[in-house]
């Protein structure tokens, strides 16, 4: 089972953030030192000074070991709990090890009153503390997941693991985890598994079915599943009831019940269409979403809106319908292609300017830096779609938001005739009301300089085509289903990491 770690040098506060972490993932908190303890029947000072150190991490492997068939929890390890090879690599086997790390100086203040506790921090703290960070300097920093703990409340550190460790769960609409994790699709069956889910169908496009259900069907056999795969035909342009009806008879077909389960693998048109099926299957089954487009991942697999599409507009039919988990696997990104990767950036650079700086300032290294760290990227694209839905899951307010661009940015996918692919009608949207923002006041110049440079330096275009006729925009604009009674409400930024939610009805001056 796949565990979280949390480890680094005493006094970084792995219990208290982890039992907080446990507590928002709605998972078990084991603390390592104290399974030790009550097995023992001593505490860790009197097994170090009857039984010597060796004895110690004697017993520290074999607690560790017996985690392995536990199920999901988030352990608290002592300081020196993975110097043995062994430890390291069970826990790197078992689970993902989140590195506290925190300044001499603020360890120096929480150790101060409990040095009794600390058996190989007896005496004098200060040169003993730094002797040992000195020592474990090279092993500490050799973990690549690591949070720095200083100055930050244990709820700060919590959501700081949580975003290192890929790990949301969400309850504003339905109860379910959100999950990033590489090659995670291999244990697809135990998750499934450990949430209760029975005889699941996987639902994918003839794209995905070729790379990736092999893969799916593999996991989900190894837990003793025996799934179908129904596979329809890629593109928007099949996100429509035709779809829908094809896939409802497959679900007959395969004799799928009320405690079936369907797995939604592929883009964002596989898992809107696979949820409304499940929504509306006997009147609701379980569904779980496999995301493998960036956009799905960060955006579209999230929140609980499925549906499809009428001739006469997009997502006109729909409904609200969480699924029972989500699961990301950054690695199945590796056979997308370049544009449908380039495009799923324009939601992540849009998710930044939203509420994460950092991902933001990332974002700018470029495309090279993003091939090269989907994991990440995806991590907090995700963390900032989940906490704007957590707080407002029915579109009620601040859901608002994550129509940054997205006014300007229809309109102009609309009138290209779709000739230009979602995230690019988007950078050039979210640039647009950016300078508009700057016009009226709202942002800085610097603002809209910075949100150009990011789009451009992932191949994304900036500007509204030259020939696009300006008044057939704002048409569109209008008829855009955010539109209230006199103007148009426009997510726009006024400074990275803050977007307001601003009534316009002057809209030639926003093409301007
Ligand atoms: N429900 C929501 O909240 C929400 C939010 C945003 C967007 N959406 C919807 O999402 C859809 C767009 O999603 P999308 O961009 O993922 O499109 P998509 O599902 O059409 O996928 C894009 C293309 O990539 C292919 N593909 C998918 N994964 C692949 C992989 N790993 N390797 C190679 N090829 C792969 C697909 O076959 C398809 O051809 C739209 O219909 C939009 O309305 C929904
Ligand atoms: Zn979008």
């Amino acid at each position: 089972m796949t565990h979280i770690f949390l480890y680094g040098p005493p006094g970084t506060g792995k219990s208290t953030v982890g039992r907080k972490l446990a507590q928002n993932l709605n998972l078990p908190f084991i603390d390592l030192d104290r399974v030790i303890e009550e097995e023992a029947g001593m505490s860790i000072p009197q097994i170090m000074e009857q039984q010597g150190e060796g004895t110690f991490r004697d017993l520290e492997t074999a607690s560790l070991k017996k985690l392995a068939g536990e199920q999901e929890s988030i352990v608290a390890l002592g300081g020196g709990a993975l110097l043995r090879d062994v430890n390291r690599a069970f826990a790197e086997k078992h689970g993902r090890v989140i590195l506290f790390m925190a300044e001499l100086s603020t360890l120096l203040e929480r150790l101060h009153y409990e040095a009794g506790k600390r058996p190989l921090l007896a005496g004098d703290l200060k040169p003993k503390l730094t002797a040992l960070l000195e020592k474990r300097r090279e092993h500490y920093h050799s973990f690549p997941l690591m949070i720095h703990v200083d100055g930050k409340s244990a709820e700060q550190n919590a959501y700081q693991a949580q975003l290192a460790a890929g790990r949301h769960h969400l309850s504003a609409m339905g109860e379910y985890d959100a999950v990033v994790q590489s090659r995670g699709i291999d244990q697809l069956g135990e998750m499934l598994k450990a949430r209760g889910l029975q005889n699941p169908i996987l639902v994918t496009d003839d794209n995905v079915a070729n790379l990736h259900a092999e893969k799916a069907v593999t996991a989900l056999r190894n837990s003793g599943f025996d799934p179908r795969v129904l596979t329809v035909p890629a593109g928007e342009a099949y996100k429509k009831l035709e779809t829908i009806s094809q896939i409802w008879k497959g679900f007959l077909e395969a004799g799928l019940d009320r405690k079936s389960t369907v797995i939604a693998l592929g883009g964002g048109v596989i898992g809107d269409m696979s949820g409304f099926a499940a929504s509306t299957y006997m009147r609701g089954i379980a569904w779980v979403g496999v995301p493998t487009t960036l956009l799905s991942m960060v955006d579209a697999s999230l929140g609980g809106k499925t549906g499809f599409d009428l001739p006469e507009g997009k997502n006109l039919i729909g409904a609200f319908y969480p699924p029972k988990l989500v699961l990301a696997d950054p690695q199945l990104l590796d056979t997308l292609p370049e544009a449908e990767l380039i495009s799923g950036m324009a939601e992540v650079v849009k998710h930044g300017i939203i509420s994460d700086p950092e991902l933001f300032s990332l974002c700018g290294r470029g495309l090279d830096w993003v091939k090269a760290n989907l994991e990440e990227v995806v991590r907090r694209g995700m963390a900032v779609k989940i906490k704007v839905i957590e707080e407002d899951p029915y579109e009620k307010g601040v859901r608002a938001a994550l129509n940054l661009g997205h006014t300007v940015g229809h309109a102009v996918e609309l009138v290209s005739r779709f000739n230009l692919r979602h995230g690019e009608a988007i950078a050039i949207g979210t640039v647009v009301e950016a300078r508009y923002s700057a016009q009226i006041g709202r942002a800085g110049h610097g603002l809209v300089d910075a949100v150009t440079s990011s789009f451009k330096s992932l191949g994304l275009p900036v500007q509204i085509p030259d020939a696009m006729p300006r008044d057939e925009i704002i048409r569109a604009m209008r008829v855009d289903k955010k539109k209230t009674a006199k103007a148009i409400r426009f997510a726009l930024p006024v400074e990275i990491g803050k977007v307001e939610l601003v009534n316009v009805d002057d809209l030639e001056s926003v093409l301007e």
